[in-house]
């Protein structure tokens, strides 16, 4: 089906991929290295002048080793994820270390490197010595998901072994630099997430989702996990001078210390609750569901009106209080329960 996948990718990277960068002349391994943990979270274009005043300063690895690593940090101040900054100096002093200076050869050896996984080892040793390694960064398991109409988020084991094995078994035999450039080039320019030009696309004739006419299907996003839902009751306790009960939250969880009208874990009984606390109420109106989102969680309050006729209990004044409408906005309310009573007293001047 996708025969000579590779030979399209090659004859596509020809004609229109990317043959002036400055890491392609010359292909060597320090500055292929440096170019590909530079490109690892970072676009091409903001690369580039980077790239060219990282090189004038340290033009080869053992300056980079022995440089100080304030200078190589602030070689890179701009450009982000700085741990990518001390994993290269490290990488380096590693490469004098224990390789003789010299960038090693086997994927295993290149893994084992700071900050180097198996894309960035295999972009690295395919384009810096032609070796025969896949790659599958970002775009180019966008590209293979496609192709193949991979479904799966690919961040499953399962889905990532599959692209993995697809990636390996579309390898040409030679020109591995140039094919390992051609599919990053593919990705990033025509297999866009959101408006890929298959039209132009070398790979689009057999692409299976092409076929089916669901290329922006792939990659499947990453499951969004439902968000817990946390419900409570909320006691809206008012007494025969129209004062309202306040609890104070305890200092840790949610609203951890402001004052609050009591909330009660839904499974919880409000009538317990009541008698258990020695306070008598004679009437109850449910009130409607009230939905607020905490970063962790969605929280769906029930709030209960009760008009309590009598009160004996509740003595602790650091703890609980009745407290009349106009003092409200006085003490710090949680905003939802502020703006759920605001909504509830009548408008004053
Ligand atoms: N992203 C990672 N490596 C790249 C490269 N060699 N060219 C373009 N984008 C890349």
């Amino acid at each position: 089906m996708s025969e000579d996948f590779a030979g399209r990718v090659l004859g596509w990277f020809d004609m229109h991929g990317r043959h002036d960068l400055p890491w392609q002349h010359p292909r060597e391994p320090y500055r292929v290295w440096l170019s590909e943990i530079m490109l690892q979270q970072t676009q091409v274009a903001t690369v580039i002048p980077y790239f060219q005043r990282f090189l004038a300063r340290f033009p080869d690895l053992r300056s980079l080793a022995e440089a100080p690593i304030d200078d190589v940090l602030a070689h890179w101040a701009g450009l982000g994820y700085y741990a990518r900054a001390r994993n290269l100096h490290r990488c380096a002093q590693a490469l004098m270390a224990q390789h003789g200076g010299e960038f090693p050869r086997s994927s295993a050896a290149v893994m084992a490197l700071p900050g180097i996984g198996r894309s960035t080892a295999g972009a690295i040793l395919s384009q810096a010595f032609g070796d025969r390694h896949p790659i599958l960064d970002g775009n180019v398991r966008r590209v293979f998901a496609r192709h193949a109409a991979i479904s799966g988020w690919p961040g499953e084991p399962a889905v990532q072994r599959q692209l993995w094995a697809l990636a390996e078994a579309r390898l040409p035999t030679d020109r591995l630099a140039d094919y390992s450039q051609g599919l990053m080039d593919l990705g990033a320019t025509l297999c866009t997430s959101r408006r890929p030009a298959c039209e132009r696309c070398p790979v689009a004739a057999d692409c299976q989702a092409r076929i089916q006419n669901t290329v922006t299907r792939y990659p499947a996003a990453k499951p969004r996990r439902e968000r817990p839902r946390r419900r409570a009751h909320l006691l809206l306790l008012r007494n025969r001078a129209g004062e309202l009960l306040l609890e104070r939250r305890p200092p840790t969880g949610i609203w951890g210390g402001l004052w609050c009208p009591p909330l009660l874990a839904e499974e919880l009984s409000p009538s317990d609750w009541v008698q258990s606390r020695q306070l008598r109420t004679d009437a109850t109106t449910e009130m409607p569901v009230v939905h607020h989102a905490f970063t962790h969680f969605d929280l769906e309050l029930l709030p209960l009106e009760m008009q309590v006729s009598m009160d004996s209990g509740l003595a602790d004044p650091g703890h609980w209080r009745w407290v009349e409408t106009a003092g409200l906005h006085q003490l710090g309310l949680p905003a939802p329960i502020a703006k759920l009573l605001k909504s509830r007293s009548p408008s004053r001047p």
